[in-house]
């Protein structure tokens, strides 16, 4: 067979595939279900709607539980833990697979491109049928139809690509907002973080293609994105008529009947003003920042790569509080990187209480092989780690909560999101600034904006009133 381009071959892998399932199905007297779970971030929340697109169109149906015909594991690895979560969760599907011998069980993601990994599941988990990895992800149905087909383990594994292949299937979690891939890979190497390794070189999308998505979206019923990258803010540097990421907002403010734009995540050192002009004049994006700090040791942070400054993050944050009053300030910080000493932790701490933000994740630094800071000298012991994560939690805590407490009483525009799983009769919302909010509301206005008055600030999150 010859084909014009990847999405061609595919649509015929999956033609291939629909035809082996429907049989399947006449067989057994039922439907064929499959099950795709996402360990991780943004990005492999994305990657599996476009995995289970591809299943959907094979003819599988979408199953919430571990009990179906396919599973898949989109995993993760950029702490140690998510690596344990996987081995634990396998024995657990392997449970499963003894009474269901004809299950495919498949993994694929940021653990997948670690050799290591791929060695230690095919000697010791021998059961899984299918494993490949971040980059060739638009590869499922081929992949899937080479196991039915030869009935053997199908590994493929790929270094890294500089392919990005449009328009293949995807089904969405919500109906009515959605993740939207503006670039892949990260360039950085931050001296802790496997990503770059895992996902390979920065590639951009053109935004011709990022556009007629976010169209097609919106003609869906889309009425929020978030543009997903590892370092959104240097978006288009790669592309043959390079673009900034700001006049790439600027193009997708104008799409008419998007309502939210979301972005995620800014890296610090390129945080341009033309961005924060964009963002204060602009209607549609969401007064929300995530501005990973990773420490407050303008020491550390040299050691770990981020080039930037405490000063410079902290001029950052006031740049952006002056341009965006109302802004939601998020962040990440890693306690306990190599060499980490107690003055470097309350330097994290002062920036913590200076830049004020609405919530933290913080997380306690993981020992990466292949990483510049595996190997660094003076890794904190576990007990003094322990201690500084606990202090830097009630901080953040306390602040947050602080911040949350300004907003009391007042309207605030929100996007209905979900049905309250623990309040009769009520829903959960978002603010711009990505708060959450819950209040009693039919559930017909999910995937609406409405009005509502924030009555109480419980910490992290509001009780609300709809107002008309
Ligand atoms: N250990 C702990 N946290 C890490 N992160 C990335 N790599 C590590 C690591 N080795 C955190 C960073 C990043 C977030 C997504 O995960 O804070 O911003
Ligand atoms: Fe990892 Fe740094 Fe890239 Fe973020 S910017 S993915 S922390 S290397």
């Amino acid at each position: 067979m010859s084909f014009t381009n990847e999405s061609e071959k595919q649509r015929y892998y999956i033609d291939k595939c629909k035809e082996i399932i429907q049989n399947k199905e006449i067989n057994l007297g039922r439907k064929m279900t499959a099950c795709v779970v996402t360990f991780g971030c943004q990005m492999n929340f994305k990657d599996s709607e476009k995995l289970m697109g591809i299943l959907c169109e094979i003819g599988y149906e979408a199953s919430e539980d571990e009990h179906a015909d396919l599973v898949l594991y989109n995993t993760c690895t950029v702490r140690e833990n998510a690596n344990l979560k996987i081995y634990g969760r396998l024995g657990y599907l392997s449970k499963i697979k003894e009474k269901n011998p004809d299950m495919i069980i498949g993994l694929c993601g940021c653990m997948m491109q670690e050799s290591h990994v791929v060695v230690k599941i095919r000697k010791s988990y021998r059961f899984v049928d299918i494993i490949f990895g971040t980059h060739n992800v638009f590869l499922l149905a081929e992949l899937l139809y080479n196991r039915l087909i030869s009935g053997h383990k199908v590994e493929d594994i790929w270094d890294g690509t500089t392919e990005i292949v449009e328009a293949l299937p995807s089904v969405r979690k919500y109906s009515f907002k959605s993740g939207v891939n503006i670039m892949y890979g990260c360039n950085n190497f931050c001296s802790y973080c496997i990503v770059p390794y895992v996902r390979g070189r920065e590639r951009s999308r053109n935004p011709e293609d990022i556009i007629e998505e976010i169209r097609q979206l919106v003609s869906d019923g889309v009425v929020e994105v978030m543009l997903l990258g590892q370092n959104v803010n240097s978006y288009g540097k790669t592309l043959e008529h390079p673009l900034t990421f700001a006049q790439l907002l600027e193009k997708i403010e104008k799409i008419e009947g998007l309502e939210r734009i979301r972005f995620m995540t800014s890296h610090p050192k390129d945080l341009s003003d033309e961005l924060i002009e964009v963002m204060a004049k602009s209607k549609k994006i969401c007064r929300q920042m995530h501005l990973p700090l990773q420490s407050g040791s303008s020491r550390l942070l040299k050691v770990m790569n981020r080039h930037y400054t405490k000063e410079q993050y902290l001029s950052l944050v006031e740049k952006l509080r002056k341009a965006i009053p109302d802004i939601g300030l998020t962040t990440d910080i890693i306690v306990g990187f190599p060499g980490e000493t107690e003055e470097d932790f309350l330097e994290t701490i002062d920036v913590v209480k200076k830049a004020g933000y609405d919530s933290a994740f913080t997380f306690i630094y993981s020992k990466r092989s292949g990483t510049p800071a595996a190997i660094m000298p003076n890794q904190v012991p576990e007990d003094v780690v322990k201690n500084r994560f606990d202090r830097l939690l009630n901080v953040v805590n306390k602040i947050s909560k602080e911040k949350t407490i300004l907003l009391e009483g007042s309207i605030q525009k929100v996007l209905v999101e979900e049905e309250n799983r623990k309040i009769d009769g009520y829903v959960s919302g978002r603010l711009s600034n990505n708060s959450v909010v819950h209040f009693k509301a039919p559930l017909e206005y999910i995937g609406k904006i409405v009005n509502v008055c924030l009555k109480e600030a419980k910490g992290f999150y509001y009780m609300g009133e709809m107002v008309e």
